[in-house]
Formats: C-alpha cells, structure tokens, sequence
C-alpha cells in the first residue's frame, strides 16, 4: 500500500493555462504549488535538446517545418505563445537548460522522449544531465521502450519510466521484460485499474498516471493509490490534496 502523499505533476507545466511546455508554463506549474513536471523534447539539426511537444513547429509557434530540420539560431525568436492567447505572446521555445535553470534543484522532472533521432537524443540527453548535476531530480519517459532501456543500460544511475496507453494483464510483471530496472509506470488514467496500482506500488515501482483533470478522475486515481498525478491543471489538483 503506497502511504506516502501523491505528488501534483504539471504536465507541460500547467498546460490548461498557459502555453505547454514554456518558461510561463512551468513557473506556474511551481506557484500553483506544483512538486513536479513533465516536459517533451525534440533534438534540433545541431544537436540542442528542445522543450516542445510536437516534432513540428506549426502548432504552438509561428514557426513551420520540423524542429530536427532547423538549427536553434532558427528557433530561438519564434514565438510560442501567442497560440494559446496574446497575453503570452512573447513566450519562447526553451531549450530543457532554460528550464533546469528555471526549476529549483530538488524539483521532480519528467522528461519524455519523443523520438530517438537515430540515437542523437539519448546521446545529448544523457550528456546534459551528468553535467547537469540533477540526475537525481529526473525520470526519463517514454512510449518507445526500447529508447528508455537503451538509456538506462547507458546510464544506470538515471531514473526510467514506461509510457502507455493499453490495459495491459500485469503491468508490474510487463516492467520485467525490459532487463533493466525501471522506477515507474507512467499508463494513461484510463488504461489502470486499483488492483493493478496496487500490485505495481507492492513491486516497487512508482504509478503517475496522464493525463488527469476532471474533479472525478483525480478522486477515482487517488482512492487507486497512485504516487502522483500529471495534470493539466495543477492548481486544481493541489486544491484537492490540500483539503
Ligand atoms: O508524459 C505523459 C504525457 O505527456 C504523454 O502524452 O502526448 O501528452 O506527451 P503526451
Ligand atoms: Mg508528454
């Protein structure tokens, strides 16, 4: 039985009220009291690892194309935030150094790898977190799981996490065909079930559900007894476990 207090995982930062995966979105995931975030990355053409969702630029910049097309001198003056309303226009693509620096130490971090560029990702991925000094503070996630078991026979002092989205018979068992030690499931909300959180927390792995916003899914999660919550709406969610 997991007795330890769900931590609130912002997910792109507090992606409901601000433009996903910026420096606003992630300040804000911090002063809505916020213990974590997750963030997805994107390599670009000279190897800079940067904070976006999307591999293309067209939906939350003024940019068009591939990220892994451009160099960063391209990217770093478009404008990520006027998408989501002109108050945040102004609002930049950050590189995941910018938002490291943004973050106090300690502070838990998310980052999910969205595509292994052949390999370039994990390779820089790796690099900037042993010079980061924050191995600590980082779950590396993912769908693609043999991106995350390749990071961590490469690196086996960083934490991995499995992403999915199946009900699968036994997640805590899936977690022992990997060959590596993984740190936590990452399932969509709707793809477990308590028996399954439950058998997952008594195995050692930590459950952070994605991604959570309705007043109903928080509770149904937390009855589940999940180790935290990604959500959109992080204010909401520290609401709720501040009651
Ligand atoms: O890491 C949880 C969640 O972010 C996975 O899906 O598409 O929102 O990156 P997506
Ligand atoms: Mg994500």
């Amino acid at each position: 039985m997991n007795k330890q207090k769900p931590i609130v995982i912002g997910h792109r930062g507090a992606a409901g009220e601000a433009p996903e995966n910026t420096l606003a979105s992630f300040a804000l995931a911090v002063e809505q009291g916020a213990e974590g975030i997750e963030l997805d990355v994107h390599i670009t053409k000279d190897g800079e690892i940067v904070v976006c969702h999307d591999g293309t630029l067209d939906r939350t910049t003024n940019g068009s194309g591939l990220i892994c097309a451009h160099s960063w001198s391209d990217l770093k003056s478009l404008d990520a935030g006027a998408w989501f309303s002109e108050a945040f226009r102004g609002e930049r693509l950050p590189l995941l150094r910018e938002v490291f620096d943004l973050l106090p130490r300690g502070f838990f971090i998310n980052v999910e790898v969205k595509h292994a560029y052949e390999g370039r990702m994990e390779k820089a991925l790796l690099a900037f977190l042993r010079e980061s000094g924050r191995m600590e503070d980082v779950v590396i996630s993912s769908f693609d799981h043999k991106v995350i078991r390749r990071i961590k026979q490469a690196e086996p002092e960083v934490k991995v996490g499995l992403l999915y989205a199946a009900n699968l018979i036994d997640h805590a068992a899936y977690t022992g065909q990997m060959g590596v030690d993984v740190f936590s499931l990452h399932p969509h909300h709707h793809c477990i079930e308590q028996e399954d959180v439950a058998a997952a927390i008594a195995s050692g792995l930590a459950v952070y559900p994605y991604t959570v916003n309705d007043l109903a899914d928080y509770h149904r999660m937390l009855a589940s007894g999940i180790s935290g919550i990604i959500t959109d709406y992080p204010a909401r969610l520290r609401e709720l476990l501040d009651l």
